[in-house]
């Protein structure tokens, strides 16, 4: 059998991190594991429970008692939060807009990125988000950072709003997109950066099936 190695793929924002991930672990047959939806369900959970969510203790006790559950499914992977499905709610403008204040504190990353590396324990692994091939996975045989401008990135949240028949404002998008990469890119603890080892794309005018056959491969290439 080959061995099963750990792919680890970081980035900004709508840069195709998840599209590209969830394929790859399909065609290896490897687990998923979308880090960003874990950060996304505690906001929910802060959110629903009023906690604020500057308060880093406050945060850490409510995510001490939430079990963040990752599943695959036909269209990628659910996420259920103490049981209950919240795949489609930690997606809302709510929770995208303040994602990133809950994800600057040391002591919830700390939870997370444990939590991250037991899901990732027996390799056989994609995982996206912001500090995998950084924090999370620093061994990881595979890293890659996929960037593309930030135009192009609204350009894409904005297509994927319309076909799914929601409001989008392409410019709103642009800032939010702009404001989120700059609150990544800038906190003290993790932040968004390119792994020293790990091989940047630049996906602007890559479509998504030449973006997944330059890390496959890539992934050939480790696994030999
Ligand atoms: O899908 P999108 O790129 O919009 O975001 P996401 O991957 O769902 O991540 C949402 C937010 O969670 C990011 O903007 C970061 O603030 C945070 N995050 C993080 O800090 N570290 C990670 N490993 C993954 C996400
Ligand atoms: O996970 P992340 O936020 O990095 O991005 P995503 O949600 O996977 O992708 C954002 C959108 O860009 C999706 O609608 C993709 O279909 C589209 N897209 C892409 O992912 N890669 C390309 N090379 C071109 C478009």
């Amino acid at each position: 059998m080959e061995k099963q190695i750990s792919i680890a793929i970081d980035g900004p924002a709508a840069a195709g991190k998840s599209t590209v991930a969830k394929i790859i672990a399909e065609t290896l047959s490897y687990i998923y594991v979308d880090t960003g939806a874990m950060y996304r369900a505690l906001t929910y959970q802060a959110q629903k429970n009023q906690v604020d969510l500057q308060n880093e203790e406050e945060l850490l006790h409510l995510l001490n008692e939430t079990v963040i559950d990752l599943k695959p499914s036909e269209s990628g992977q659910v996420v259920i939060l103490n049981g209950q499905n919240v795949t489609s709610e930690i997606r809302s403008a709510e929770v995208t807009n303040s994602v990133s204040i809950v994800a600057k504190h040391r002591a919830v990353r700390e939870e997370m990125v444990a939590r991250q590396q037991g899901l990732a324990k027996d390799g056989g692994v994609v995982m996206d988000g912001r500090d995998i091939g950084t924090h999370v996975l620093p061994h990881a045989e595979v890293k890659i950072f996929l960037l593309a401008s930030v135009d192009e990135r609204a350009q894409r949240r904005h297509d994927e709003n319309i076909k799914k028949g929601f409001e989008s404002n392409l410019e709103r998008l642009k800032e939010e997109i702009a404001r989120r990469d700059k609150l990544d890119s800038e906190r003290e603890v993790a932040p968004l950066k390119k792994a020293e080892d790990a091989i940047e794309i630049d996906t602007t005018s890559l479509s998504i099936e030449g973006v997944v056959e330059k890390i496959l491969s890539i992934t050939k290439e480790r696994i030999g």
